[in-house]
């Protein structure tokens, strides 16, 4: 069987994201797993909210909470959002995990003890009113190019000149607002991913197939400038894991924790850990996912994320898994995302401007969301969310041609032929025709599938719902009914037929809208089409059914004008 690990990009922890945040990683892995496991694959399917970092504390800071206690509610949060999603996550963890602290001082160990790891002394700003060293995030003051008063030590928000902490006129405390802050040496540990280089740029020439994206991005790191730089992975923080050396202590590495993009992605590796202790599993469990001396040699393992996060995972991540002299699996594809804009313009959390996915699914089911946001998945290019383009695509594809076929199929044979399927009746050339068109695109869809492109998949699975729409026009049965009810008897089964072939091959776009139909037609749930003429043979008269409900509902110019008005300019 084959086993098939998948890794969603690790969603920040800091308020609640929007639909941009859902295209760009989740919501298409969520669709690769769900077809992996319909055909057969084991899969196991692994995302978690990334914890550590400025940005957690600050957004804690804000709402005035502990940062522990506005973590572990903000992960209910995002847990409950995956669920309404339905993003089919085996585990979604938490990179403040105890397996994620164990594991990242297990790889800063093994990293030390291989000599990739430096110790570097550095200059920082340190406040004494707080008693700590800022970030460059914690520190405000005016800025040197505009005037704008409330610049950050980074950058300027206004003017958006990259700034240094020093180049602030009238610096502060972010925290306490103190102007008492002096620089002073500190002491951080950097990857020496330079070391690194040539076994990186071997394992990325030996990746066959990968999207170009995702490798010119790799390249340009690896060559561009000086090369790859060593890479600081320590961080003068409160919240993080501890900088250790395995579970020694590091001296004059007190008080300090590593770096947020240093403990994230060994935070997939500590999810499915999470997981195997969830299900009371051993080691053995999540180390066959892993660790290729344990069973993880036959897995293929595949990662979504947005294209800002591909240098994380081309090179930082796969260093520090190399560099650790250890069997640890390396991903086998890296699937990357453009980034969707909204309305004419980017989507932004901190205006409050886009969709966000607590709106959205209290507006419309999560299918509707699924559906637009899988068709226009920012794959090659940026792409952009309009509501009136959402209307437009729901309208069309899941209510006048999903839904509507479903509804007219079940109505007009409850009203001809009673509460069973029936059975007179032959398949002729016309539904040999049809077999044949659905034979060649379910190939494609599955290919497209298999390759992970996702729109020409979804293109592919729309015209499968097109030709059982155009079949039932030419075909007619409610004009034959008064003079061949047997043929009409066979369309109809026929047609019928087709219902459970649609849930099966659409349920990793729209699961919901799946089970309403495989539920209806009481046939004993989904088996993946691997023959399609014996898949629409499935009925063969005499099984009960219902009519289901509306499956989509069109969506109005009103309704459109509505939703609109509720997610414009809400502060987030
Ligand atoms: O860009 C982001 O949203 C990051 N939180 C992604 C982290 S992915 C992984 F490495 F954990
Ligand atoms: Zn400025």
């Amino acid at each position: 069987m084959q086993r098939t690990l998948i890794t969603s990009a690790l969603p920040y922890i800091n308020g609640i994201k929007h639909m941009g945040n859902l295209v760009g990683s989740q919501l298409p892995s969520d669709v690769y797993a769900r077809f992996c496991r319909a055909t057969g694959h084991e899969v196991m399917f692994i995302c978690a909210t990334d914890e550590h970092g400025t940005p957690a504390e600050l957004a804690a800071a804000k709402a005035g909470r502990p940062v522990a206690e506005y973590c572990a509610e903000m992960h209910k949060v995002q847990a409950r959002l995956a669920s309404g999603f339905r993003l089919s996550f085996d585990h979604f963890g938490r990179t403040s995990s105890d397996e994620n602290h164990t594991l990242t001082q297990h790889f800063a160990g093994r990293l030390a003890d291989a000599g990739l790891i430096r110790e570097v002394l550095e200059e920082q700003v340190y406040s004494n009113a707080d008693g700590r060293f800022l970030p460059d995030r914690y520190i405000e003051g005016t800025c040197p190019n505009c005037s704008y008063d409330s610049a950050r030590g980074d950058q300027c928000e206004n003017c958006t000149k990259q700034l240094d902490p020093t180049d602030l006129i009238n610096p502060r405390s972010v925290i306490s607002g103190s102007g008492d802050l002096e620089v002073r040496e500190t002491k951080h540990l950097f990857l020496r991913q330079s070391a690194m280089r040539r076994q990186l740029d071997e394992w990325i020439d030996n990746q066959i197939g990968w999207p170009v994206l995702t490798t010119s991005i790799a390249k340009k790191w690896l060559h561009d400038g000086e090369g790859l730089q060593d890479r600081g992975i320590t961080r003068d923080l409160d919240w993080g894991v501890p900088v250790r050396r395995g579970d020694a202590d590091w001296p004059g590495m007190e008080n300090k924790v590593f770096y947020v993009w240093f403990d994230a992605p060994i935070g997939y590796i500590a999810a499915t850990a999470e997981w195997a202790a969830v299900k009371g599993l051993g080691e053995d469990a999540w180390q066959r996912w892993w660790r290729t001396d344990k069973g993880a040699e036959d897995v293929r393992y595949v990662q979504f994320m947005g294209k800002d996060n591909v240098p994380f995972h081309t090179l930082s991540f796969p260093s520090t898994l190399m560099g650790s002299g250890e069997p640890w699996k390396l991903v086998d594809f890296i699937k990357s995302f453009n980034y969707l804009t909204y309305d004419g313009g980017q989507f932004s959390t901190s205006m409050g401007r886009g969709v966000f996915q607590d709106q959205a699914l209290g507006l419309l089911p999560s299918d509707y969301w699924r559906w637009w946001l899988l068709t226009h998945v920012p794959e090659t290019s940026d792409s952009e969310f309009t509501w009136e383009n959402f209307q437009a695509t729901v309208n069309k594809d899941l209510a006048d041609v999903l839904g509507n076929f479903v509804s007219r199929v079940t109505k007009f044979c409850r009203s001809r032929f009673g509460k069973e399927v029936p059975s007179g009746g032959t398949y002729g050339a016309t539904e040999e025709t049809v077999i044949a068109e659905l034979t060649t695109r379910v190939a494609t869809y599955q290919k497209h599938m298999e390759a992970i492109e996702i729109r020409k998949a979804a293109n592919e699975l729309r015209a499968i719902w097109v030709a059982g729409n155009e079949y039932l026009h030419s075909a007619a049965p409610w004009a034959v009914f008064k003079k061949d009810a047997a043929t009409a008897a066979a369309t109809i089964r026929f047609a019928m037929n087709l219902i459970p072939f649609y849930a099966t091959l659409s349920e990793p776009f729209i699961p919901d809208a799946s089970k309403t139909m495989i539920t209806a037609m009481k046939c004993g749930g989904y088996v993946w089409p691997k023959d399609v003429a014996a898949a629409l043979g499935r009925l063969a008269g005499g099984e009960g059914f219902e009519v289901p409900e509306h499956l989509f509902t069109k969506i109005s110019d009103d309704d459109r004008e509505a939703m609109k008005a509720k997610c414009t300019g809400q502060e987030a």
